[in-house]
């Protein structure tokens, strides 16, 4: 392997994200060839996709074998809870991501807030059940609005924001009556409310040691003005400068530090990205939530920003060779435009066709990464998801990113595109 790195690596995944992570190991200086299963219509313009979903350990573990990649970086929460990491690692082949142990700081909320609470890292109060009438209980000795969270994974959809104790109420019933969210749904937490700006901290963890990548914010609802309902994320930007140098600092001594080394105490050897979403509250920042994988669209804009190479920094984390890493960042501002198909989070039509500007017409720092996008039987790139495309530009600055990602934005013709208008809007409007 040149410069000790590997040649060929397997990405899992199909979205935006994942065709994020492609772009990004392609521009290693190590030249590597990347795979990717099972990709979308963009990432099978850049490298070979495999028909394997994301879901199937035991066909991605065979894929990975029969292809003799390696290293695989694992995009997705799903196949990291089942195991992928710990069945590659069975078969000898390095892999990005945490195993199983580790992927239960997203696959179970009440697990992580009782390793939060256990070592006083910051975060809100909350009380953990499963059966209705002590949850309806709880919910009156607290104020309102209160949270109402389904303990495992629910694609982000298992949170209630209630603004009435009869919404909480509702939520709760829903979850724990209703069979709203199957398994996910058989647990709950109910946390106080923290009110503040939210933004993204993705750290890239190997045992103790870690690096934080740059700071984001995402936009989780689906409409203008965050109104509506929350989606994936609609939209990012970085830097987010609110994170302050100072309170970049705080937020590390106090939670990334804090965390990793709680992790590694709890007895799991993380190896992979430690997404924290924080809540930037008046008296100071405070977990909302791990997430266990790089964040969707966060990573359209942190990856393009990265000067270090991907590669090396994953391939560090994976082999347990982080400390001493310097990162290094472009000074220019990133913004991502996530354009959906109009009526996601809730119905959408698929199998549009979408047409893009020529490649030559593209501003020189501009990244169509593609999400929801399958190839039909003409041969046309189409709709296949609620969030299809994720456009990205880099600029000296937020208002030039920003306006650069809009006008490909305007570029791009589909029968159902909808976007927000105001990706940035916050920063531009503070600044
Ligand atoms: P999660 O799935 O934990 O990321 O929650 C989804 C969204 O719900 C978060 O991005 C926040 O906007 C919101 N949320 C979660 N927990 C809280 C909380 N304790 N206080 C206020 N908002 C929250
Ligand atoms: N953008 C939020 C997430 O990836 O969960």
């Amino acid at each position: 392997m040149a410069n000790n790195l590997p040649q060929l690596i397997l990405v899992v995944g199909s979205g935006g994200r994942e065709h994020a992570l492609v772009r990004s190991l392609l521009a290693s200086p190590a030249r590597p060839r990347v795979l990717c299963a099972p990709g979308n219509a963009g990432i099978a313009q850049d490298v070979p996709c495999f028909p394997v979903a994301a879901d199937d350990v035991g066909a991605l573990v065979a894929l990975a074998q029969r292809e003799k990649v390696d290293f695989v970086v694992v995009g997705p929460e799903v196949p990291l809870s089942l195991g992928l990491v710990d069945e590659l690692m069975k078969a000898g082949i390095p892999a990005y991501g945490p195993k199983a142990d580790g992927a239960l700081l997203e696959a179970s909320k009440i697990f992580t807030k009782k390793i939060l609470l256990k070592y006083k890292i910051p975060t809100a109060p909350a009380g953990f059940f499963s059966a209705v009438a002590p949850a309806l209980a709880y919910l009156r000795t607290r104020s309102i609005p209160i949270v109402v969270k389904a303990d495992g994974l629910a694609a982000g959809k298992g949170v209630v924001v209630a603004q009435t104790l009869a919404e909480a109420e509702a939520a709760v019933r829903g979850m724990l009556e209703g069979g709203k969210f199957g398994a996910s749904g058989s647990q709950l937490l109910i946390e106080d409310c923290l009110a503040g700006e939210e933004t993204s901290l993705l750290v890239v963890v190997s045992g103790r040691d870690y690096v934080m990548l740059p700071v984001a914010q995402d936009h989780k609802r689906v409409g203008d003005g965050d109104t509506g309902p929350n989606t994936g994320g609609m939209g990012a930007y970085s830097p987010a400068e609110v994170v302050t140098p100072a309170l970049l600092d705080r937020i590390e001594r106090e939670i990334v530090r804090p965390s990793v080394n709680a992790i590694a105490d709890e007895g799991i050897d993380f190896r992979g990205t430690l997404f924290i979403g924080l809540m930037l509250t008046p008296a100071g920042p405070s977990v909302i939530e791990y997430n266990t994988r790089f964040g969707d669209p966060e990573t359209q804009v942190v990856l393009p920003r990265l000067q270090t190479d991907l590669l090396a920094l994953l391939w560090a984390a994976a082999r347990g060779g982080l400390a001493g890493l310097k990162l290094e960042v472009k000074p220019d501002y990133a913004v991502c435009v996530v354009i959906a198909a109009k009526g996601y989070p809730e119905a959408y039509p698929k199998g549009d066709v979408i047409t893009f500007p020529p490649a030559s017409s593209l501003p020189p720092q501009a990244f169509i990464y593609h999400a929801g996008t399958a190839r039909n039987s003409a041969g046309q790139t189409v709709t296949n998801g609620g969030r299809v495309l994720g456009v990205t530009a880099l600029a000296p600055t937020l208002r030039a990113a920003a306006d650069q990602a809009y006008a490909v934005c305007e570029q791009i013709q589909c029968a159902s595109k909808y976007y927000r208008r105001d990706i940035g809007a916050r920063q531009l409007h503070r600044t």
